[in-house]
């Protein structure tokens, strides 16, 4: 049987990466294509993900570039079903909770194709997010449900799925986390994170902002920076900018605190090097927020809900919203040595990906 991997943004990759290496490692059985959306497209959104994470180039890719999400998710639709249609894979494996999930689940489905969803179940319950949007439809229509926190293993037997299909797994994310820390530590780093920014500031914070409702809206954005400017006055902070962003700071002309240094979107590796070793990290990532928690990096979240809500009750995770006052309390505590030690949650100990490649081998065959 043959699997088609679909990834398409930038945080699929490092999903996809490790259950590339688990089928190449295994005798499943199984073989594999690889599709590339397109929905991310530029080099440093995209290309060098697949160069770092170690994945090959992709078998077939889609180009469907940036739109609304109604263009984007029907553009994936159109260009995926005629790809299933030439070639019919045995199952589709889609990840995370981006456009190009839900896009590529719903075209297997209709085919009868049976759907794989990798990081199933987690619920922010906020309908205001597009990735809850896709999170939601692509469970109900998935056939075979990997699941990261048991929250999620809850939310889909409260939402009526067959208990076997639900599947505690852990985390591909998290296997690809330990995966590149091995790497980095053989590596020679060389890059600029390395060689100037952390000998220049041993001790320094690091900012990610993507999500629509912190950065399409002025006030918000306005906000929020301000903040980063006033912690960015006792700690340094490093800002890699996300392409929504960019696009939104430019078109305000928001002054930031010149102790905000930015930064293109790194890559993989990079970034790794950078936010290890950061005294706190602030982010409207979801990765991010668990990625920390799997290191023992204070991350204080910059909304107010979470779909991953085993990184505030076992990790170092804090959601603070978008109000100045309670990030700057949070922040001051955290800086102090106030963070919970946090632990590792279950089942994060780098094997996700394979348990999902036995589990589909055996469900296939
Ligand atoms: C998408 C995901 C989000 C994920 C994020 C990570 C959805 C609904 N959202 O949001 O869950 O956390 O990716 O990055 O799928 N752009 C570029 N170059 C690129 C890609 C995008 O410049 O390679 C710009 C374009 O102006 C585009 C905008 O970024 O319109 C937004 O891209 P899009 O893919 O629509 O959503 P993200 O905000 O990246």
């Amino acid at each position: 049987p043959e699997l088609d991997l679909v990834a398409g943004a930038r945080p699929n990759f490092m999903k996809i990466a490790p259950i590339i290496r688990a089928l190449e490692r295994r005798a499943s059985g199984l073989g594999w294509r690889l599709i590339h959306t397109g929905q991310h497209y530029d080099r440093e959104m995209s290309g060098v993900f697949f160069e770092e994470l170690g994945i090959p180039a992709p078998d077939l890719a889609l180009d469907v570039g940036s739109g609304s999400h109604a263009e984007q998710t029907a553009k994936v639709m159109v260009a995926f079903e005629r790809a299933c249609l030439e070639r019919r894979p045995a199952a589709v494996v889609v990840v995370g909770d981006v456009n190009s999930t839900l896009a590529a689940a719903l075209v297997a489905k209709k085919l009868g194709i049976p759907v794989a969803h990798v990081e199933a179940g987690l619920r922010s319950r906020d309908w205001s997010m597009p990735e809850e949007v896709n999170r939601v439809a692509t469970d109900a229509i998935a056939d075979h449900l990997f699941v990261t926190e048991r929250s999620g293993v809850d939310n889909l037997r409260a939402e009526g799925k067959p208990p076997g299909s639900i599947h505690f797994v852990g985390h591909v994310m998290i296997d690809n986390l330990f995966f590149q820390l091995g790497q980095l530590e053989r590596a020679d780093r060389t890059g600029w994170v390395s060689t100037h920014f952390k000998r220049e500031y041993p001790r320094y914070g690091v900012a990610t902002l993507h999500r629509p409702a912190n950065v399409d809206d002025p006030a918000t954005l306005s906000r929020l920076l301000g903040a980063l400017g006033e912690i960015a006055k006792d700690l340094p902070l490093l800002f890699p900018v996300h392409p929504r962003t960019r696009r939104n700071l430019e078109a305000l002309g928001i002054a930031l605190h010149p102790a905000i240094q930015l930064a293109p979107p790194l890559a993989y590796m990079d970034f790794l090097n950078l936010w290890k070793d950061a005294a706190l990290v602030l982010t409207d990532s979801g990765g991010l927020q668990e990625e920390t928690t799997a290191l023992g990096v204070p991350c204080l979240t910059l909304r107010d809900n979470t779909e991953r809500p085993i990184t505030l009750t076992q990790g170092t995770n804090v959601l603070v919203g978008t109000d100045h006052a309670a990030i700057m309390r949070e922040a001051r505590r955290a800086l102090a040595g106030g963070t919970r030690p946090g632990a590792c949650p279950e089942l994060w100990d780098g094997r996700a990906a394979e348990r999902i490649v036995d589990i589909l081998a055996e469900r296939l065959s």
